[in-house]
């Protein structure tokens, strides 16, 4: 297969045309962006912890049913995956109180969500992703109201299926966000899941394991994006195998 043109350049990530039908590459860049593109920097090699992330929970999550958008590797940053006509919304699920919930609603952080909740904001940056509700998303004609109650499905079970995952390896799922397309009728899990898109945080320490570190200065990016990738996929870096 044929990397073609640039279709897409978002904050983080890159999208190619092919010349095969139906899909596209897409390369996890080494940018990394906080506070709407507030704050930016460039950061060697976080790029292909995130795509191996990536890679392997959705393989994990297709392994246990779920249709995502992922169909292989081309290298340890670009990936095929299948192409969708994306739904423009930010499908957040979180277990425990963090981030903008506790900025903007009175939750205390760390306070356990049970059951999960979910947040849907509308992927608009001109508009700051404003948060969006069932009566709105299908008044915009955003996806059908069956196609909202899918969607909603999905997420909770993801949920359920990354927790785990994460548990065994000492990781509490705080929240996350994942984004859905369409090819044909059917609704696929696209984009990423990475520590760009996750909030995780150590179960022992409470210590961050994710993109908090980057937004708040709490240390070595790139020194935790490495260890995590390791935990999460059980492969040890080359760097981490020297120790
Ligand atoms: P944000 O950072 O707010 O999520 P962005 O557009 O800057 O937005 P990037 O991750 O840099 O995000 O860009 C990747 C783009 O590719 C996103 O717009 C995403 O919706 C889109 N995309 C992801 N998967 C697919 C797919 N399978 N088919 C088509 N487009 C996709
Ligand atoms: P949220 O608490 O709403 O925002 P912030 O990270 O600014 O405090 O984020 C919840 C989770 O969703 C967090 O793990 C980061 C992820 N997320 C994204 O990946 N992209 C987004 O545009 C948003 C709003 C959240």
């Amino acid at each position: 297969m044929k990397q073609k043109d640039l279709l897409y350049t978002g904050k983080a990530k890159s999208v190619y045309r092919t010349d095969a039908k139906g899909k596209l590459i897409v390369e996890f860049r080494d940018d990394i962006t906080a506070f709407d593109g507030g704050k930016k920097d460039v950061l060697a090699k976080k790029g292909s912890y995130n795509a191996e992330v990536s890679r392997f929970i959705f393989e994990y999550l297709e392994e246990h049913g779920v249709k995502t958008h992922f169909l292989s590797m081309i290298d340890e940053r670009r990936m095929v995956v299948r192409e969708l006509a994306m739904v423009p919304l930010e499908v957040i699920v979180r277990n425990v109180a963090a981030g903008s919930i506790v900025r903007n609603y009175p939750f205390k952080e760390g306070t356990p969500l049970n059951p999960p909740v979910i947040v849907i904001d509308y992927k608009d940056d001109s508009r700051h992703d404003p948060m969006l509700n069932d009566d709105l998303i299908i008044a915009l004609g955003l996806t059908t109201a069956q196609e909202l109650a899918k969607i909603k499905t999905v997420a909770l079970e993801i949920n359920r299926l990354l927790s785990a995952l994460l548990l065994k390896q000492g990781i509490t799922l705080v929240d996350f966000k994942i984004e859905f397309g369409r090819q044909g009728r059917t609704i696929y899990l696209g984009d990423e899941i990475s520590m760009d898109s996750m909030r995780l945080w150590d179960k022992k320490t409470g210590a961050s394991l994710d993109k908090d570190v980057y937004r708040f200065n709490k240390g070595d990016v790139m020194a935790t994006y490495n260890n995590v990738a390791g935990r999460i996929t059980g492969k040890k870096s080359p760097a981490q195998n020297k120790r």
